[in-house]
């Protein structure tokens, strides 16, 4: 097939913007500061969480030089614990569990979001990236309070980042 210059001029110029439009998506998606890299869930008894050696205490342990673990629990119409500190630039994964109603738990502009459903454990890891803060939102429908539920992770430069010490 013959194509005139012309014409391959065009063909050229519209490949250059569809690789243009991608890497503009792509960059959107995950230069917010996190990045989602898997999810998965496990089962516990909703009525118990205060039983359970995670969620009894909502709480960030470190668990690894720049690996740390954040055990959530999403209610009507709280997240705990509010805010959730992480230091930049390290593993996060989120446990998130719910004792009454389906939520969700999703941290604003990224796409680090899972469902949360009584009697599973969603697990979601992230890398964190910049410092700064984001909103975490429940975005299920879980009754009159769903539109004000919502919470806070703010992720903190890493030298200025201290585990609180509850012993
Ligand atoms: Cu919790 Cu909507």
């Amino acid at each position: 097939m013959h194509i005139h210059n012309y014409e391959k001029i065009w063909l050229v110029l519209a490949m250059i913007m569809i690789v243009g439009f991608l890497t503009t998506v792509t960059y959107g998606a995950t230069a917010v500061g996190i990045e989602m890299i898997s999810d998965e869930e496990d089962t516990i008894d909703p009525g118990a969480l205060d039983e359970d050696p995670r969620f009894a205490e909502p709480r960030v342990e470190q668990v690894g030089e720049n690996e740390y673990e954040a055990y959530v629990v999403a209610q009507q119409y709280i997240f705990s614990p509010d805010p959730i500190e992480v230091p930049a630039n390290s593993t996060v994964t989120f446990y998130v569990t719910s004792p009454d109603v389906i939520h969700g738990f999703q941290v604003a502009g990224t796409n680090a979001n899972t469902m949360v459903i009584p009697g599973e454990v969603a697990k979601l890891t992230v890398e964190t990236e910049e410092p700064g803060e984001h909103g975490i939102v429940c975005n299920e429908y879980c009754g009159s309070g769903h539109h004000v539920m919502e919470g806070k992770l703010i992720i903190h430069p890493e030298d200025e980042f201290e585990m609180e010490d509850d012993e």
